[in-house]
């Protein structure tokens, strides 16, 4: 390994040391403090199961992840028979401390776990066996779930074409190994928020799609709060030269200051129509890490809430430039 990239694995574990600080330090001791799986009922009605659909492929991305992309598309689209069959490796080739995988989700792979034990993996993190999950796993967001969108996402989870197994080494490396298991939380269950509440529906909505993690700058492994959706995290895209940084959703007019709602609405929509997504890009053109293919179906009324709630956020003056042509 080349001098440069040893500092930069030392710099990604320094950054991963300062969880310790931030962490609960009982938990360091050993135990993994999630409770016990939630009583979940789940039933294959369709109007549950429809809702668990919508979720998992337009809000809180369940697939995308647990899937191989294909990024010859805009917005790496998955590959309709891969849904959930296994996505990115995480590992020392894309700067990460030890061996991750989005492993397989479908029934092949999750059948001998029971419903509230695939409900803890996404509210609390943990696994079959209360081992906690990495945080690439979005479990720190999707703890905000409330307990019918949670019952609907594993009704609709247990209805994916099953898919075989590959198997996966999984590895963290130290201190990482120690640190993760600080990480789950016990889920408190929360209240549904009134859909007709835009801003609050709007928030819940900003909260299990993560929109934040990826639209606000990084220090330490955690989103800086003071710079929430201000925009300019940045991310490697296969086949894009060069990094692709996220927009300034806040307010300010470097970020949505000047966007009606329905330009915004417009915004997302404009990827709906499966034509626009399924030219391949020529070689050298700008990709996203924004799954625009999945949000594209979000409902307007969705869409609107969502425009809502950022209108509310403090406006933060920083222009980001998402890519520069090289
Ligand atoms: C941003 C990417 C991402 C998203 C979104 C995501 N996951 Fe994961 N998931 C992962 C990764 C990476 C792991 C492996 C974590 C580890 O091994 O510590 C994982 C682990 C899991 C596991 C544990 C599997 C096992 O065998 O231990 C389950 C179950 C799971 N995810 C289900 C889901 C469901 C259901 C959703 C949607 C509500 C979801 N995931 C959304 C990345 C993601
Ligand atoms: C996986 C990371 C990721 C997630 C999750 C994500 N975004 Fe983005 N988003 C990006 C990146 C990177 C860009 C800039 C590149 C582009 O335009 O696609 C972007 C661009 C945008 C833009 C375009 C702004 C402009 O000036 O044109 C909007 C609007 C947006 N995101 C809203 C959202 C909302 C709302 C959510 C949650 C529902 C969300 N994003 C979730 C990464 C993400």
């Amino acid at each position: 390994m080349g001098f440069m990239s040893s500092l930069k694995v030392l710099r990604l574990r320094f950054r991963y040391l300062v969880y310790i600080l931030l962490a609960n330090v009982s938990n360091l001791l050993g135990c993994v403090n999630a409770g016990a799986p939630p009583q979940i009922d789940i039933r294959d009605s369709p109007e549950l199961v429809g809702r668990g659909d919508y979720l998992v492929n337009h809000v809180v991305g369940c697939v995308v992840c647990h899937s191989q992309r294909d990024w010859k598309y805009f917005s790496g689209p998955v590959k309709v028979d891969d849904s959930g069959g296994g996505g990115k490796i995480y590992d020392e080739s894309n700067g990460f401390p030890g061996q991750l995988r989005a492993v397989n989700i479908t029934p092949t792979a999750l059948a001998d776990w029971s419903d509230g034990e695939i409900a803890h993996a996404i509210v609390a993190g943990v696994d079959k066996n209360g081992e906690a999950l990495f945080p690439v796993m979005p479990y720190p967001y999707f703890r905000s779930l409330c307990r019918d969108d949670v019952q609907a996402i594993v009704s609709y989870i247990r209805t994916l074409a099953p898919l075989p197994e590959t198997k996966h080494a999984r590895r963290l490396n130290f201190p990482l190994n120690i640190i993760v298991k600080t990480i789950p939380q016990k889920w408190e269950s929360p209240e549904c928020p009134d859909p007709y509440n835009e801003l609050a529906y709007g928030q819940y909505l900003a909260e299990i799609a993560f929109c934040g993690s990826c639209h606000t700058p990084h220090s330490g492994g955690k989103a800086d709060p003071s710079l929430f959706f201000s925009g300019g995290r940045e991310f490697v895209v296969p086949g894009v030269v060069g990094k692709v940084r996220s927009s300034n959703l806040t307010p300010h007019e470097t970020g949505l200051g000047q966007w009606s709602r329905a330009r915004f609405i417009a915004r997302f929509k404009a990827f709906e129509d499966p034509a626009v997504l399924s030219q391949a890009l020529p070689a050298g053109s700008f990709n996203t890490e924004m799954p625009w293919h999945m949000y594209a179906g979000l409902s307007e009324a969705d869409l609107g809430a969502l425009y809502v709630f950022l209108t509310t956020l403090q406006p933060i003056d920083n222009r980001v430039e998402t890519w520069n042509k090289p």
